[in-house]
């Protein structure tokens, strides 16, 4: 009898049992995505490292997927603008090396550090916004922090106006939607790129203290520039990458420390540090789950298994830090005490996430003042009934129901 393929669940109902499943089965397994497409998970640390690191495997579907270059992957796939795009993020080899080089212009240490008085401002305006709930008033902590930090972070980083902001936000929210239909999915594709046009014509004409800036002014040693086609596409990895991924992060690191009042007393009492609170939610609770797309340029040899060349690649890095040949038995415990809290949740070789140091920066600020503002801060809802975004690429909740100070006690007739 055939074989089937495990089928990745697109509702995202349980995404550490779906990979502690797919883990059994090896360090790499077939899976079928939407539409029916098969590509390997990899899921383990030993080989998400190996093949992260590899030469021979990139992300340039244009180049090395047979499948898409032979016209088999139609333009309205559910999942094509993970792969259909011109910038780093799908870049290889010198390609990568060059569009990286512009794009690290952008992301000096000073700008992190210049950075940091912005995210206070914008931490707090929020946590001030936060202030005016009613005692024992249940917030959607999601809607009201966790998402807007980042969010707005980043568009200032890029220098957004107010309405590329809300489209933006739109845009990002249906890529991470595994559940989309392809008239959506094209319908983000085309609908932005007039925003982006329109942003980048105002920065050549205004030029102002913000990344879109940068790219524009950014030029090679050899003079060369990016063009209009990849400066659009790279807004929109700067984005994707650095917004989604943050606000999950802030979205796991809450929900862990609320549900274990022995692990936030650990930081409270700074036996343990927000680095420590950083690196373990990053670890137990990685924002990426699934990541889609990478392919073999030639035959590829993990462990035990091959994958053959032009065969398309998912790391799945909610996998990594869990992994029991890494971190053993305990290793889904969220324990802010663990010495070692490796993982590889902001990547690991040539794709290693360019925005780490702005991510451990508003993550620093954000947590610890969200903390010291709140004391009573608590859960309003049991973890378990925490229901989780629809999709297998990211890890997070659809809200976060959470009481900002303790409920008035009822009044005794
Ligand atoms: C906790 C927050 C974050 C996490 C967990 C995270 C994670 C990652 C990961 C895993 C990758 C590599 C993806 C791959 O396998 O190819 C990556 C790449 C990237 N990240 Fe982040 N990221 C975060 C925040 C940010 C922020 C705040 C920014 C920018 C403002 C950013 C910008 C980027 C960019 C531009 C890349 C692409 C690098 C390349 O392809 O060469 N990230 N990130």
């Amino acid at each position: 009898m055939e074989r089937r393929c495990p089928v990745l669940d697109t509702t995202g109902r349980d995404i550490h049992a779906e990979t502690d499943f797919l883990r059994a089965q090896g360090h790499a397994v077939q899976v079928e995505l939407p539409g029916g497409v098969l590509a390997w998970s990899v899921n383990t640390y030993e080989a998400v490292r190996q093949l992260l690191a590899e030469p021979d495997v990139t992300k340039s579907a244009r180049n090395h997927w047979p499948a898409f270059i032979n016209g088999e992957i139609p333009p309205d796939w559910e999942m094509i603008s993970w792969i259909a795009m011109d910038n780093m993020v799908t870049a290889y080899g010198k390609d990568h090396v060059r569009l990286r080089r512009l794009v690290g212009k952008a992301f000096t240490p000073r700008r992190t550090e210049a950075i940091k008085p912005r995210i206070t401002a914008l931490t707090n305006h929020l946590l001030d916004a936060l202030e005016a709930a009613e005692p024992g008033e249940v917030v959607d902590l999601r809607e009201r922090f966790a998402y807007p930090l980042p969010a707005m972070l980043v568009a200032d980083l890029i220098g957004m106006s107010e309405e590329a902001r809300a489209a933006t936000a739109k845009v990002i929210d249906m890529m991470v939607d595994t559940t989309v239909t392809p008239d959506q999915a094209q319908a983000i594709l085309s609908g932005w790129r007039g925003a982006m046009a329109e942003l980048i014509a105002e920065k050549r004409r205004n030029p102002g203290e913000d990344i879109t800036t940068d790219l524009v002014t950014a030029r090679d040693s050899d003079g060369s520039r990016l063009s209009e086609v990849e400066l659009t596409d790279t807004i929109f990895a700067i984005l994707g990458a650095g917004s989604e991924t943050t606000i999950n992060f802030f979205d796991n690191a809450i929900t862990a420390l609320l549900s274990d009042p022995e692990q936030l007393e650990l930081v409270r009492s700074g036996r343990s540090t927000w680095d420590d609170v950083i690196d373990e939610t990053l670890r137990v609770e990685s924002p990426l789950a699934h990541l889609p797309l990478r392919y073999a340029v030639t035959d590829i040899h993990l462990d035990g298994v091959t994958i053959p060349q032009g065969d398309p690649i998912l790391i799945n890095y909610a996998a990594v830090g869990r992994d029991p040949a890494l971190h053993g038995t305990d290793a889904g415990r969220f324990d802010l005490t663990r010495q070692d809290k490796e993982h590889l949740s902001f990547g690991y070789g040539p794709h290693y996430c360019l925005g780490a140091s702005i991510a451990r920066a508003v993550a620093t600020i954000g947590l610890s003042s969200l903390f010291e503002r709140f004391p009573e801060l608590s859960l309003a809802v049991d973890r378990q009934e925490l229901v989780p975004l629809p999709t297998f690429i990211m890890n997070g909740h659809r809200a976060l129901p959470v009481r900002l100070t303790a409920p008035v006690p009822a009044a005794v007739s």
